[in-house]
């Protein structure tokens, strides 16, 4: 189990679901903790633009009052700060325990999503290890894809580092054109025959396409067939 506390929004405007909520997480206060409660998606997005590292994952009800709600405020949290997880809580109707309507939650990017208990469970929203549980899977995903999003962003400068040592010079038509042919070919998965006298920069042209290419983390590997 991870160590660090879990930071919550809590985005709900019924008010006895917000003690619901709090009831069902009371037995794990010291691992689980309450930032915030808002009733309103925009407030909540507000919020969210203020400070996106105070939170680790939303509790978000699926009807709220207000415009901003659903998909669309799954979306709209998610592009201030990807790595932000959402769970949806909706109502237990037939229509909302659809597989296509939980999909498209997902799709919108939320992180997993639960159906309410009926109203006269006064004191678990939802069934509780599952709800504990889907917090801690978020908030543990949550600093994975922090991670991997750091982790990136340095393999991606040391990349630019390369290239900066690089550079193609000149700035002829056919210059121009080998650039952009290196962008097209560096997207696709083909195999490039690099043709040309020696010394006319072969070499050169086969790593700007490997660094431009989905294989650009990957070890660049120049052999000298004539030598072979
Ligand atoms: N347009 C260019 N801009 C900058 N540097 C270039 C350019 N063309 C060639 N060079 C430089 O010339 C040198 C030789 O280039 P490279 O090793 O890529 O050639 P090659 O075609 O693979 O040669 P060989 O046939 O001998 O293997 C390198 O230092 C390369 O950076
Ligand atoms: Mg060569």
């Amino acid at each position: 189990m991870i160590k660090r506390k879990v930071k919550l929004l809590v985005i709900e405007d019924e008010e006895f679901d917000v003690r619901r909520i709090r009831s069902t997480l009371e037995p794990f206060c010291d691992q689980i903790q309450i930032i915030d409660i808002t009733s309103n998606g925009s407030k909540a997005v507000e919020l969210i633009e203020a400070n996106p590292e105070k939170y680790d994952v939303i509790i978000m009800d699926f009807q709220i009052a207000g415009k901003l709600k659903g998909e669309n405020l799954i979306r709209k949290i998610k592009s201030i700060e990807s790595t932000l997880q959402v769970i949806v809580v909706t109502k237990l109707t037939i229509h909302n325990t659809d597989f296509e309507f939980a999909n498209q939650l997902l799709e919108a990017g939320a992180f997993w999503y639960c159906t309410k208990y009926p109203g006269d469970i006064e004191n678990a929203i939802y069934q509780p290890t599952d709800f504990v549980l889907s917090i801690f899977n978020a908030c543990e995903k949550r600093h994975l894809e922090r991670q991997k999003h750091k982790s990136d962003k340095k393999l991606q400068q040391s990349i630019q580092s390369i290239l900066s040592g690089k550079k193609i010079i000149g700035a002829s038509g056919f210059i121009k054109n080998l650039k952009l042919q290196i962008k097209q070919l560096a997207q696709s998965d083909t195999t490039v025959l690099i043709q040309g006298d020696s010394g006319t920069g072969k070499e050169l042209v086969a790593a700007h396409i490997h660094y431009n290419s989905q294989r650009k983390y990957e070890k660049f590997v120049p052999v000298n067939c004539g030598l072979l």
